[in-house]
């Protein structure tokens, strides 16, 4: 049985949250492979909003396996208050798995990720402040802790008071905050551990395991593609890898595995933090767009860029990830602007670019080409894509051009019945074709001296 991945293609926030819903309805295992409480996936159901932040977006229904997987960085406050606010609304967590492999997100952290985004001053990135990027630091140097360290209270302790030393002397010496006290660090922690102890597991091996038995498994990727810290536009990125081969080193599954890749984008663009958006709208425009898509940080409340789509970077996504599948979400939000925009390749110079360049002061120097197409008065609402607007239909034909991608996937509004779904993802594997990419797209340093 194939197995989906989720990812998203543009900067993040592009509905992930609701397309793994939706999808979930037909899946048995959902599971989140990277990044922590940075990100913010809504779910609107029967009127009710949630959001979530750590646990997929799956555990809506009953019955699922929902999994945090080891490329996970996981704050326990946030996951404990997370449970609690499900079971408040009545919802069983019994499904719930956290692998012992995932890395911590400890409160010295969060401290570290607000002095460090202090001391970048005008090259600050704009980070969440969830401590996403120093407990990812802390894990490559090797200095982090994971949740199965919480089942070995003595090794825990006895680490914890060593690292805290050490984070102690960053933070007083260096930036002249407040240190923290090991012990009652590890008094914190153990009660925690107290909390999920149940849920923790080897997650690897549970997925393995659920694919082995032909299990539907959908992974959600969280952020988006140009937010990875490889191929996003570094360092104006996250501190893991969103793109869908991040899903197999964070699930622990090998990409052999994959079946099918659903690439979620927003039919325009937003970004939330700092760094380049070629196709940002500035002015009353963006602001309309804005207010129309509702487009405020779901973790930090914060206004989201906003610009018009963005066909040279969702080319790059569907490259880095090998994306099979397009979901594209928010037509709704762009009923009333006319013409739509995209773009489709960059000017720069004398050359159109139609490749994403990896240097941001290249990137800072392309103009978007755009193109205009007809926009939509009403908010679509239809059952087949043939009962959508004539304006909506050729909007998703041109994405499809653009990018080469089948669209399997469209929504309108925040609610699951405003989605079509164009074919069951879990019923056969994508038919796989090349992805667009050829030698003269190749970015060479020598071409840029020629220029
Ligand atoms: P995620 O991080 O990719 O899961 O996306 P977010 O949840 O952060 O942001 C997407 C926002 O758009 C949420 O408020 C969703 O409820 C909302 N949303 C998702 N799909 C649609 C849609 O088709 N139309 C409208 N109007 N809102 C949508
Ligand atoms: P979802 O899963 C949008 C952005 C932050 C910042 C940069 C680095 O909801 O799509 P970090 O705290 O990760 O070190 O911040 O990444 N960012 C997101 N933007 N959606 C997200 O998640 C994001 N997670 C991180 O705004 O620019
Ligand atoms: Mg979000």
């Amino acid at each position: 049985m194939p197995a989906v991945v989720v990812v998203g293609a543009q900067w993040g926030d592009e509905g992930k949250g609701k397309v793994t819903d939706y999808l979930a309805q037909t899946a048995d295992v959902i599971v989140r492979c990277q990044g922590g409480n940075n990100a913010g996936h809504t779910v609107v159901v029967e009127g009710r909003e949630y959001r979530l932040h750590l646990i997929p977006s799956g555990i809506i229904y009953p019955g699922k396996t929902c999994v945090l997987a080891n490329g996970m960085v996981i704050d326990l406050r946030g996951l404990v208050s997370e449970i609690g606010q499900l079971r408040q609304y009545g919802h069983d967590v019994g499904g719930l798995k956290v692998s012992d492999r995932a890395h911590l997100v400890m409160p010295y952290h969060h401290r570290l990720d607000v002095l460090e985004e202090e001391r970048r001053g005008s090259f600050q990135l704009g980070t969440t402040r969830r401590g996403i990027g120093p407990a990812y630091a802390d894990k490559a140097a090797r200095d982090g802790f994971r949740v199965g360290d919480l089942l070995e209270p003595e090794y825990f302790r006895q680490r914890l008071r060593w690292v805290v030393r050490e984070k102690n002397l960053l933070l007083e010496r260096i930036y002249g905050a407040e240190g923290f006290d090991p012990d009652h660090l590890y008094e914190e922690y153990m009660r925690y551990a107290e909390e999920i102890a149940d849920f923790i597991c080897d997650t690897s091996t549970l997925i393995n395991a659920a694919l082995d038995a032909g299990q539907r498994v959908l992974f959600e990727g969280a952020q988006g593609a140009m937010l990875d810290l490889d191929h996003g536009t570094y360092p104006y990125v996250t501190s893991s890898h969103p793109v869908a081969g991040g899903a197999c080193v964070g699930a622990g599954v090998g990409p052999t595995r994959i079946d099918r890749v659903l690439g979620v984008v927003k039919a325009y663009t937003s970004r939330v933090g700092g760094g380049p958006f070629p196709t940002e709208i500035k002015g009353s425009l963006g602001d309309r767009l804005r207010d129309r898509g509702g487009e405020y940080g779901t973790t930090t409340g914060r206004p989201r860029r906003c610009g018009w789509l963005d066909a040279v970077a969702l080319r790059h996504a569907v490259l880095v990830s090998g994306i099979t599948d397009l979901a594209i979400t928010k037509l709704d939000t762009l009923a009333g602007f006319d013409p739509i925009r995209v773009c489709v390749a960059y000017r720069h110079g004398e050359r159109l670019q139609q490749s994403f360049p990896s240097r941001l002061s290249v990137l800072e120097r392309c103009q978007p080409v755009y193109e205009e197409l007809p926009g939509w008065t009403e908010e679509p609402v239809a059952s087949t894509f043939d009962s959508l607007p004539p304006a909506v239909r050729r909007f998703l034909e041109r994405v499809e051009e653009l990018t080469g991608i089948p669209v399997r996937m469209v929504s309108f509004g925040r609610e699951r019945d405003k989605t079509l779904c164009l074919s069951d993802l879990f019923a056969t594997p994508a038919a796989k074709s090349p992805l667009g990419a050829t030698p003269e797209m190749v970015y060479t340093n020598r071409r840029t001296e020629r220029e």
